[in-house]
């Protein structure tokens, strides 16, 4: 079950870091990740990478999405480094030299995710944003092209929309590729507009699936993390991508 749980990320979208710090020992066994976003990191710091880890998360990722300057990126990344987290998301819209320059500083000690577009646009935010030139009049064609950016600049991953990811995946398989926006339901109105389910995502090509509200707001939040592990099973086995599946394949070959 390990590896399936690896897949899932939980964000720490919350005001108070006590709070916090009771879901991490609360859904340790159920989460391969634990997310720390600007809701935490502005209140509380630095130190609360040390904070969560101290409580269980063995992995971390420092979600603040650098959006700047080349140099002031290195600057955050180098920072970042420092305190020990795995992932750590860039947005792509900062350009080629700024991913290239971040992979750079990051020495390989933590992994680079450049941000395409966010889950929460869809396509008349887009337009009015400007991204309306005839290149670009599909959502998934200016995923793609980011994550052509992503990819070339050194990028270890991506973060998409489950609507673009099987794309993204399609053309460059070596990407991570983070899935957030997953609803269990698709009736949800929120602030995510480019969702799905965490079997779809999967299935598409997703790594890895950031998933909030579905498991934050739940009455079992235990059993909603037990109904996404089943999810991302079926949806692995149907890629035939289950490492324990692989690993007894392997060993099925190589001894015949
Ligand atoms: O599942 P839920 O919507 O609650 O997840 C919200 C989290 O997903 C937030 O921490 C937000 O920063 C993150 N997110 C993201 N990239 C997006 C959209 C949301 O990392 N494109």
């Amino acid at each position: 079950m390990k590896e399936i749980a690896e897949r899932v990320i939980f964000p720490l979208d919350f005001q108070e870091l006590d709070e916090a710090l009771r879901w991490v020992e609360r859904l340790k066994d159920y989460v391969g990740i634990f997310k720390i976003g600007l809701e935490l990191f502005v209140k509380y710091g630095p130190s609360t990478v040390e904070r969560v880890k101290s409580v269980g998360a063995e992995r971390i990722f420092l979600d603040l999405k650098f959006h700047d300057i080349p140099n002031t990126i290195v600057g955050a990344v180098r920072s970042a480094v420092a305190l020990g987290v795995d992932f750590v998301t860039v947005h792509t819209l900062s350009g080629r030299t700024a991913l290239e320059r971040a992979v750079r500083a990051s020495s390989g000690r933590t992994k680079i995710l450049g941000v395409t577009i966010l889950t929460s646009l869809d396509k008349a935010d887009l337009l009015e944003l400007g991204f309306n030139g005839e290149l670009l009049t599909e959502t998934e064609e200016l995923v793609s092209r980011l994550a052509f950016i992503a990819r070339t600049s050194g990028c270890d991953g991506v973060v998409v929309s489950a609507k673009e990811v099987r794309r993204v995946k399609n053309s460059f398989p070596q990407l991570i590729a983070v899935v957030p926006g997953i609803r269990l339901d698709e009736g949800v109105k929120d602030d995510q507009l480019r969702t799905s389910s965490p079997f779809e995502a999967i299935l598409n090509g997703a790594d890895y699936l950031v998933i909030g509200r579905p498991i934050r707001e739940a009455e079992d939040p235990e059993k909603v993390c037990r109904e996404i592990h089943s999810a991302i099973e079926k949806a692995l086995k149907e890629r035939g991508l289950l490492q324990t599946e692989l690993a007894y394949q392997n060993k099925f070959s190589t001894e015949t």
